[in-house]
């Protein structure tokens, strides 16, 4: 079903600034839809939209409570990284934001911006109204 889906980026791979494991995928319908049993090694994953510069963080929180967070800094537009637990960070000019997207750090001052998702049938549904 992942190979349906889409496909794992291995880690560094071509020019993109990310070091960790990216699932590919399209948008259809203005929706992105990946398995929920990507969650069973981890509770968070990476989406990049194809086409897309910039991932989108998928956190699962509960078993009924997922967010998704694109990594678009706010304040110039730098894709950022994870920072660990702590949430993640922008290499440009160094903002930080937390897990739930929320400035930790400026010079960002708006929050990141967050999809609405929902669980059908056994996946994750991102609706993504805004694209960056
Ligand atoms: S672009 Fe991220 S802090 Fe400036």
């Amino acid at each position: 079903m992942l190979a349906a889906a889409g496909y794992f980026l291995p880690k560094l791979e071509g020019c993109s600034p990310a070091t960790y494991a990216v699932f590919k995928t399209d948008i259809v319908d203005k929706k992105i839809t990946i398995p929920l049993a990507m969650f069973a090694t981890s509770p968070i994953q990476f989406v990049r939209p194809k086409g897309w510069y910039y991932d989108i963080a998928v956190q699962k929180r509960d078993e009924n409570n997922y967010t998704a967070l694109l990594l678009q800094c706010t304040h110039q537009e730098n894709q950022l990284i994870p920072a660990g637990n702590n949430g993640y960070s922008c290499s440009l000019h160094g903002s930080q934001f937390d897990v739930n997207g929320i400035v930790r750090k400026g010079p960002a001052e708006k929050r990141l911006e967050q999809y609405t998702t929902k669980i059908q049938d056994n996946n994750l549904v991102i609706e993504i109204l805004k694209t960056p």
